[in-house]
């Protein structure tokens, strides 16, 4: 050929966390270790199926397949918003949420950026320091300049607190603020009640609009207890929810999500709706059905739905005793070497505090995969690879 239209295209510098998962499966080494993507695995260092979800699929069947609504599945829609912010909450009774399905949390995310440029545009987008990264990435696709609010304290290894109030109480009125509920990507430390009832006071009286992105529910401790904070500002104040059902459905590459958002009457919520619906309709036309389905069938059916909260109480407690074992045995390695990280943190992720460098060091001389910023996907650690992750770890911390 002899003209070149794309020429001019630069190359991919890559995905911290996607490519990173794509470098690991091209390892050769046997003993590697994926710590890196945000992953449940079993005992067995496999991906569940859970019961709940198996018998889902037994149901749902070969039926045939339409479209979906630009909306979603409108059980999952109702089985969204009855797991985020309860049966109970006023917000549900006045029908005052509108709420779609979307394609992962991602999808959720992008949905409410695209809605947010067209709706209330110009404003400044805060995200936590540090976040998961894609973050800034889909705001900025959208249109706006993304800055941050501090979040993590290096030195105590918890919620730089006075640092996210005073960013938060300095930023224009009418911000966009990411938060994250529970299980702080990548940090895992969460505000406390407290912290968060002061926060909720600063963005109501700033006027800045929340936007919640809820990935881990029943992760930290209990899919109830999860969004609490939710709950309680959806109560108080207009909010977007983000939430997923990657994790704790272990479905991950259905691709399950969902958006609400919280209106103040159920006209806004109506016309709010319409233009999610447009934003889709403009972006992939209407959600995929399977996934949708399954998740239709375990939150619309009190057997099935009681079933899957207990295996999300099972996963979440084989992670607890997971960071257990792993501080355990690096302790009996070595009396130096700090694992307060593994134990007061929780979710998927621990923030180890490893540079970069020592991080490459895990991933190039034992296989251990950690993502680039030092955050250790816990998820992924089993009995039989924790001693291997130990000993790279305390080589690492002490070389
Ligand atoms: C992660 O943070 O590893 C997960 O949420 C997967 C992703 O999409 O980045």
């Amino acid at each position: 050929m002899t003209q070149s239209l794309f020429g001019h295209v630069e190359p991919f510098a890559g995905d911290p966390i996607l490519s990173l998962n794509d470098s690991f499966k091209a390892d050769p080494r046997n003993e590697k270790v994926n710590l890196s993507i945000g992953v449940y695995t079993d005992e067995k260092g496999r991906i569940p199926v859970l019961g709940s979800v198996r018998s889902a699929y037994e149901r749902i069947g070969f039926a045939e397949r339409p479209y979906l609504p630009m909306d979603g599945h409108p059980g999952y829609r109702d089985g969204v918003q009855k797991l985020v912010f309860g049966a109970a909450h006023p917000a549900l009774k006045d029908k005052r949420v509108a709420t779609i399905q979307t394609i992962g949390g991602t999808g959720a995310v992008g949905i409410a950026a695209d809605f947010l440029a067209k709706h209330t545009p110009g404003r400044t987008v805060l995200v936590s320091d540090p976040t998961w990264e894609n973050h800034h990435g889909l705001f900025q696709r959208a249109g706006f300049k993304t800055t941050t609010y501090p979040y993590w304290d290096r030195a105590r290894r918890s919620v730089d607190f006075d640092g996210m109030i005073k960013a938060l109480e300095a930023a224009d009125s009418g911000s966009i603020v990411v938060l994250q509920p529970v299980c702080h990507n990548p940090t895992g430390v969460d505000l406390s009640e407290e912290q968060q009832a002061a926060v909720t006071e600063v963005l109501v009286a700033k006027g800045h609009i929340a936007v919640f992105d809820m990935a881990y529910q029943g992760f930290g401790t209990s899919v109830e207890a999860d969004a609490a904070f939710v709950r309680r500002y959806a109560a108080r104040a207009s909010c977007l929810v983000a939430n997923s059902f990657s994790k704790n459905f272990s479905l991950y590459g259905e691709r399950c999500g969902g958006l609400s958002i919280v209106c103040r009457d159920a006209d806004e919520a109506e016309r709010v709706l319409g233009q999610l619906k447009l934003a889709v309709r403009r972006s992939y036309s209407s959600p995929p059905m399977t996934g949708g389905l399954l998740v239709a069938t375990v939150l619309g059916n009190d057997e099935l739905r009681a079933q899957w909260i207990g295996e999300v109480d099972e996963m979440r407690t084989r992670m607890d005793s997971m960071r257990k074992l792993l501080a355990g045995q690096i302790r009996a390695l070595s009396n130096e070497v700090d694992v307060s990280f593994l134990l007061n943190q929780r979710g998927m992720f621990s923030f180890t505090g490893l540079s970069e460098q020592q991080v490459r060091a895990m991933r190039e001389k034992d296989g251990v995969y950690l993502v680039g910023s030092g955050r250790m996907c816990v998820a992924g650690l089993n009995e039989e690879n924790v001693p291997k992750v130990a000993r790279s770890f305390v080589d690492v911390s002490q070389g």
